[in-house]
């Protein structure tokens, strides 16, 4: 938990846009100093200056959360530029949409390398920092998908499954350090998401998407009902501020989400 960011160091990956962006302009009109990585130079240049317009004493780094060099270097930047790092959010993601049987194994790797390995670099490359200040916080972005699934979107339930699989043994793992951690769990968010294919390398397809009705409707449900970004930076700021482990911005779906499994596994063993 930390009580008041004003002063503190936040660093963020993805923070060029959508959630990563909306929780960097939230820390810093809570008076953090902002750090943001991100793998798209336009977005990160756009944010960076949007949210020094905004007053915010930020620093915009370069990054693809794949490679550990690079995470080094946000670290290593950070420090250099502010001294101490206190909030990390691990947050970078991707979601190709397609079904597993039409799923190429180079869409397996790129969505595990961002979505899953991105947040196991990104919490090493700042844990020792944070554990041997004796404070801090981490927050992991996952998602609904991290507790329940979807056609069309396996590689990215898998990751998100776990990312909430590391959060929850870090929970465990970080008690008595003085170092909090949240997890992340929106449902849909009106960002570029099911746009994630213009950060696809090269060597893995680069930007070609799949067409198909599954893209069009996550797309359709996304524009209809998705919230704001800046409402779920509201729920991530409450959840660091106050130390709250599960940060739920939609709780109807995530209880309905938790009770139909229990019903599920209910109905398969009886009582
Ligand atoms: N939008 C939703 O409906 C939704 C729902 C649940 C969870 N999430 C999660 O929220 C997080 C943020 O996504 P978003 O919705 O804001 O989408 P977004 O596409 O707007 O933002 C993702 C950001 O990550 C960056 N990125 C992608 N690959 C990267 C890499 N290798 N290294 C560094 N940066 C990289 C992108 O450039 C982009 O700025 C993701 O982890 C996503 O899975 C989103």
């Amino acid at each position: 938990m930390i009580e008041n960011l004003t002063g503190k160091v936040a660093v963020l990956t993805g923070g060029g846009s959508g959630i990563g962006r909306a929780m960097a302009e939230r820390f810093g009109s809570a008076g953090a100093k902002v750090v943001i990585g991100d793998i798209e130079p336009a977005a990160l240049d756009e944010a960076t200056a949007a949210l020094s317009a905004a007053g915010a004493d930020v620093h915009g780094v370069p990054l693809d959360v794949t490679d550990p060099a690079s995470l080094d270097r946000l670290r290593n930047e950070a420090l250099e530029r502010f001294g101490a790092v206190h909030l990390v959010c691990a947050n970078a993601g991707v979601a190709p949409i397609g079904m597993i049987a039409d799923t190429s194994l180079s869409d397996w790797r790129w969505v595990v390398d961002v979505n899953l390995l991105g947040v196991v670099l990104t919490t090493t490359a700042f844990l020792r920092n944070l554990t041997g200040q004796g404070a801090g916080h981490l927050v992991l972005t996952a998602s609904l998908a991290g507790l329940t699934t979807a056609p069309g979107l396996g590689p990215y339930c898998a990751t998100k499954h776990a990312v909430v699989a590391i959060a929850n043994t870090l929970r465990a793992e970080l008690t008595g350090t003085g170092v909090g951690i949240s997890v992340l769990c929106p449902s849909l968010v009106r960002t570029r998401i099911f746009e994630s294919e213009r950060n696809r390398p090269e060597a893995l397809g680069g930007a070609a998407v799949e067409t198909g009705p599954a893209r069009t409707f996550f797309q359709q449900t996304l524009s209809a009902t998705g919230i704001s970004p800046a409402e779920v930076a509201e729920r991530v700021y409450e959840a660091v501020t106050t130390g709250r482990f599960w940060v739920f911005p939609h709780p109807d779906e995530v209880l309905a989400a938790a009770e139909a499994h229990i019903a599920d596994i209910r109905a398969t063993i009886g009582g």
